[in-house]
């Protein structure tokens, strides 16, 4: 695991938009896994800029989102499918066949399509760069805890936590989806490399537990310690709680120096 440290939430994004937009420039028809929340807000517009300005080009871009709400109509302005249009798609040159998001109102067998959905993956050589950002209980995608570190894109029931920190989203009389599709952590680990964003405070005890705590299925995002090319990018709020922030800063300077590919 790689930790880079940025000094606040908009150097945190736009260097998240360096990596992201030089994974498209070498490759063109990347693969790219996109999440959803607060936290890629901030990285979605800085990818929209560089489209506008530089011609950032998506035309050949794939993408598969980690997870949709289940019951939620795809047009309700809360679904992920909306907030993939509103914060970037609508604003890029993706092509629509070429995006893929968990349909949250399957016809059939749930775990058919769940599975058919990690075809999809697999027939697309599977994910480059997995963009991720994590619960406050340390969940990825919405593998919450207990979600087993082995498991794939399936239908989960969502904790207490996460639909109350998804309240605010929803109108005072609407109910927040208590269930979602969301890819598995297993899924997560096949990706060629992971790049986690957290940003503020209320992230830093999760990211504690993520990257100096054991691994464990309480916290989904430990498992990121399995993978071999995952970064963390977080702001000095997000790496509050890191213990060895000063050994961390110093691995990226030799990093820096004897393998400058890995930071993108
Ligand atoms: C939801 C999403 C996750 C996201 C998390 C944190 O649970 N399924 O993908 O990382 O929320 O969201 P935020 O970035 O808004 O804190």
């Amino acid at each position: 695991m790689l930790i880079l440290m940025e000094e606040n939430y908009e150097a945190l994004s736009r260097e998240a938009a360096r990596m992201v937009a030089n994974a498209v420039r070498r490759k063109p028809d990347v693969r790219l896994g996109f999440a959803t929340g607060s936290t890629p807000l901030g990285l979605y517009r800085a990818l929209v800029r560089l489209h506008r300005e530089e011609g950032l080009d998506f035309a050949c871009v794939v993408s598969f989102n980690l997870d949709e709400y289940i019951g939620l109509p795809a047009d309700h302005p809360q679904s992920f499918h909306s907030y993939m249009r509103r914060n970037l798609f609508d604003h890029i040159n993706v092509r629509k066949e070429n995006v893929h998001i968990p349909d949250g109102n399957w016809t059939g067998k749930c775990i058919e399509y769940c599975a058919h959905y990690e075809t999809l993956i697999a027939r697309a050589s599977g994910i480059d760069l997995q963009i991720l950002g994590v619960g406050k209980e340390g969940h990825i995608g919405f593998n919450e805890p207990t979600s087993s570190l082995a498991s794939r894109t399936r239908p989960k029931t969502l904790t207490y936590q996460t639909t109350q920190d998804n309240r605010a989203d929803f109108a005072p009389n609407e109910q927040p989806p208590e269930a979602a599709i969301t890819m598995g952590i297993g899924t997560i680990l096949e990706a060629r490399r992971i790049l986690l964003l957290a940003s503020g405070a209320a992230k830093a005890k999760a990211v504690a537990l993520a990257v100096e705590g054991p691994i464990t299925a309480s916290v989904s995002a430990s498992a990121l310690q399995l993978h071999r090319d995952t970064t963390l990018l977080l702001d000095r709020e997000a790496a509050s709680e890191l213990r060895h922030r000063d050994y961390y800063q110093r691995v990226v300077e030799t990093t820096r120096k004897l393998n400058p590919e890995r930071l993108w």
